[in-house]
């Protein structure tokens, strides 16, 4: 698919994903950016084009954008893609890291190589060690995470700025491919100020690719959260360089959404993809972008990924995830074939681990095949079953205490009326009230 023009791109052109010389124009009429401004802005352009300007982004997740689920992406309609965030400074002293961290071949372009630091010299010597093997270098700048707080870096840079500054007019200074960068919002609505600013200043800090994730810091836990597109389309409309948007891409016809509503050049997805690799593939999708693969696609695609493992050493622990990524969901119906994996996946090793994973993806797939659903039922494992059943049990024994309790006490005050009526037949107190009282205590 390389070298179409896909309708997501058609549609960006079309919603406004302004070239620099309209834009240049417009900022000189508004006393703008101006001509240095403008000539940064077509440098930004141009690189971006000679990438091939590529619209559909493998999204950098650690843990999940290693070069074997990069290629699978790319096999399957991804254009472009990043690397998983890499901690600069342990890359720069650390050759372990370095070796472990950091793999490509030569297929895997374009390529951003992510980078999180908040040490600009430091950063800098990181991305050097790089800079031949990739097309731009990327600074984290929305990592969330309270591990992101600690070593104070990703979205915790928002709150210093000036050392955000200064770490991308270094790169942009000193390095040989352009820098990029991936942005949260700040918690503000319209006209987003805050954010506003903060894109333009990582403009004129040399940034040439601009990737805004459309949720605030605090917005950790993408399920709960509707990114925000408003803030994405005012940042781009803000700014000169290619935007790239980020958030809520779940099928292609996301993707081209996002595009459209926001003139994006292009989008970004990560968890989605993880969960489905053709996401980006116009060959499994419909003329609307809505999903067409088969519901055993997800067993393809991990036996595909296994081969691109057995080709690109990948980490055992990051080949289980996956796994568990493309197969969690019908895991949750077929709980004897996830035991079988979590099993056998810790004791073996080489091509016996990965025939056995292979046997699994084979049987599953039958399976989904008979069942001649296109998602699965979850079901509760058998754990989960007897848990259950204990808990019946538990509940059961008790009501029926509760009932010999209630029972009891019936006879109790039945006894009582009884005892009272004969005293009151022999002249004593009132046997109502006895019996009424002796009720109330069996309660
Ligand atoms: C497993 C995982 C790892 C991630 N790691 C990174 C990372 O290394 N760097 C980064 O900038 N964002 C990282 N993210 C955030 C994503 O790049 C993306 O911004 C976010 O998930 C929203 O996109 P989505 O809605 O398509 O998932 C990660 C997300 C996931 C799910």
């Amino acid at each position: 698919m390389a070298g179409e023009r896909r309708p997501a791109e058609e549609g960006a052109a079309a919603g406004g994903a302004e070239e620099p010389g309209a834009k240049r124009a417009r900022a000189g009429r508004e006393g703008g950016a101006g001509a240095e401004g403008g000539m940064a802005a077509a440098a930004a352009w141009a690189a971006f084009r000679a990438l091939g300007s590529p619209a559909r982004h493998v999204a950098p997740m650690v843990d999940g954008s290693e070069l074997a689920f990069r290629m699978l992406c790319r096999r399957h309609g991804a254009d472009c893609a990043y690397s998983p965030m890499i901690h600069a400074r342990l890359f720069v002293e650390n050759q372990k890291y370095r070796e472990s961290y950091f793999t490509t071949c030569g297929e895997d372009r374009p390529l951003l190589a992510q980078f999180c630091a908040n040490e600009p010299a430091t950063l800098l010597a990181a991305a050097q060690l790089l800079e031949d093997r990739v097309d731009m270098v990327d600074l984290n700048l929305g990592c969330p995470q309270r591990i992101a707080k600690r070593g104070n870096y990703g979205a915790f840079l928002m709150d210093d700025l000036q050392r955000v500054e200064a770490m991308v007019s270094l790169l942009s200074r000193e390095l040989k491919v352009p820098v990029s960068c991936k942005i949260r919002i700040f918690p503000e609505t319209k006209p987003y100020t805050q954010t506003l600013a903060y894109a333009k200043m990582l403009e004129r800090a040399g940034c040439q690719l601009l990737a805004v994730h459309g949720r605030t810091r605090e917005q950790k836990r993408t399920a709960d959260f509707r990114a925000d597109w408003d803030a994405i389309r005012a940042v781009r409309e803000h700014v000169e360089i290619p935007v790239l948007a980020n958030g809520d891409v779940r099928h292609l016809r996301d993707a081209r959404a996002l595009m459209e509503y926001t003139g994006a050049v292009g989008v970004l997805s990560a968890d989605p993809l993880l969960r489905h690799p053709g996401l980006f593939d116009d060959a499994v999708h419909d003329a609307e972008g809505n999903p067409t693969h088969k519901p055993w696609s997800c067993c393809d695609y991990a036996e595909e990924y296994l081969d691109l493992c057995v080709q690109y050493d990948t980490p055992h622990r990051i080949i289980v995830l996956h796994m568990y990524r493309f197969l969690g969901d019908w895991f949750k119906e077929h709980h004897d074939l996830r035991e079988k994996f979590s099993k056998l996946h810790k004791h073996l090793k080489g091509e016996e681990k990965f025939a056995l994973m292979r046997e699994v993806c084979d049987e599953l797939r039958e399976r989904i095949k008979a069942c001649g659903r296109s998602a699965p039922v979850p079901k509760l494992s058998e754990r989960a079953l007897a848990r259950l059943e204990r808990e019946e049990a538990v509940k059961a024994a008790k009501e029926e205490q509760d009932r010999e309790v209630r029972a009891l006490a019936e006879v109790d005050a039945m006894k009582a009326r009884m005892e009272g009526a004969a005293v009151g037949a022999g002249g004593g107190g009132s046997g109502a009230e006895a019996a009424t009282s002796a009720g109330d205590q069996g309660k």
